[in-house]
């Protein structure tokens, strides 16, 4: 099937299997590999990208199910938004990396959904990206930085 998106700002066509996951779909077919699978069954955060304003774990979310979205991955957000990397970089928020992209989609959007969140808001939101290396102190130092620059 033909998927049609705005992919990080652009108008992308992409042919895909009808089960195609998105995660896929833009790893292998487009190439932007910076979304990472983790668990693979919609457990741990890591495929987080953003369909509109919402994050979807993209191993479990159809590539069919973007066709005419918008869609945002770690690769665009940084680049639109360089802070969104640097508070990682500057709290030292990461360790192996694979749960990053993750964390920094949800990131952006928490500050798209509640600009400014109190730290145990930011908790709850980060809640569902996973980390197996950090402890979790510096990832959310960053977010609450991120989150409460305007
Ligand atoms: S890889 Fe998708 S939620 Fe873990
Ligand atoms: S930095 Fe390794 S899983 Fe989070």
């Amino acid at each position: 099937m033909k998927v049609s998106m705005i992919l990080n700002g652009e108008q992308v066509y992409v042919d895909s299997d009808g089960d195609a996951l998105l995660i896929d779909v833009l790893r292998e077919q487009i190439g932007l590999t910076g979304t990472k699978e983790g668990c693979g069954v919609g457990v741990c955060g890591a495929c987080s990208v953003l369909v509109g304003d919402e994050p979807v774990s993209s191993c479990l979310y159809l590539a069919g199910m973007a066709d005419g979205a918008e869609v945002w991955t770690v690769e665009g957000l940084t680049a639109r938004d360089p802070a969104l990397a640097d508070v990682f970089v500057e709290c030292e928020g990461m360790q192996c990396g694979i749960c990053t992209p993750g964390q920094v989609v949800a990131a952006a959007a928490l500050r798209r959904h509640h600009p400014g969140a109190d730290d145990e808001t930011v908790s709850r939101w980060m809640a569902g990206n996973l980390c197996r290396c950090t402890g979790y102190g510096t990832i959310l130092e960053a977010v609450e930085r991120y989150v409460g620059r305007d």
